[in-house]
């Protein structure tokens, strides 16, 4: 879970610096320059394989350790009464990462399977625009990247954690950092379609 977790974090950091592209206000000539560049190269497409294997054994392996969770204890701790103690993104990882999944698949739908498998789009930019032109699918991402948000302050800091890093000299640091990166990412990504539906009503 921590491996892949974090794994997923090193391809969130290269999405977004690759979709900030979008900001650029050129037309998108050099988003879709980067697009069709990484579309094309064989590397990236290796790389795509391990990140989708990364992805499922991810997924898979989170709704695995949940329902050995609930089996091994089917009536609550009577110390979940105190939930005020354990954060809210502690507790939901399962709800908060069921929509990211639901998001990502939505997402691959619309961006990933027109432009890399079945090639129907040849111009990704106008097909982002496009789809960031409905204010229901705009909102859509946005609600799922605050989910994101959540999703990776508590997954950051609980990798490492995991991988037997708490040291209590780093792991304030870790938790801060953890905390940059669930903001900073959710907040660049739902700045796009933010950005393309003001761009729709503001002209
Ligand atoms: C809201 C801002 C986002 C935009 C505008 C966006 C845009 C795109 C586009 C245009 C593609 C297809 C072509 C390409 O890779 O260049 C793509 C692919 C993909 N996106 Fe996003 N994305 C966003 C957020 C996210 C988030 C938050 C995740 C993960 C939780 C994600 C995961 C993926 C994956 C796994 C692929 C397929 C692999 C790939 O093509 O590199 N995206 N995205």
């Amino acid at each position: 879970m921590s491996l892949t977790g974090l794994f997923l974090v090193i391809y969130l950091i290269e999405h977004a610096i690759g979709n900030s592209l979008l900001f650029l206000g050129d037309g998108g000539e050099t988003f879709n320059e980067f697009s069709h560049y990484m579309a094309g190269n064989p590397i990236i497409r290796v790389i795509e394989i391990i990140l989708f294997a990364g992805i499922l054994f991810h997924v898979f392996d989170g709704f695995y350790l949940w329902f050995q969770n609930r089996g091994a204890r089917p009536i609550k701790y009577d110390a979940h009464k105190h939930h005020d103690k354990v954060a809210w993104s502690s507790r939901n990882m399962i709800v908060s990462g069921s929509i990211v999944l639901i998001f990502l698949i939505v997402h691959l739908k619309t961006f990933f399977y027109p432009y890399r498998i079945v090639h129907s789009v040849p111009d990704l930019y106008q097909a982002t625009v496009d789809a960031f032109s409905s204010t229901t699918y705009s909102a859509f991402y946005v609600f799922a990247m605050v989910l994101l948000g959540l999703h990776l302050h508590h997954g950051f800091a609980s990798a490492f954690q995991t991988l037997g890093m708490r040291h209590p000299n780093y792991y304030g640091m870790i938790k801060m950092l953890g905390m940059i990166l669930a903001v900073g990412l959710s907040g660049i990504f739902a700045a796009m379609p933010i950005y393309f539906q003001l761009a729709k009503y503001l002209g």
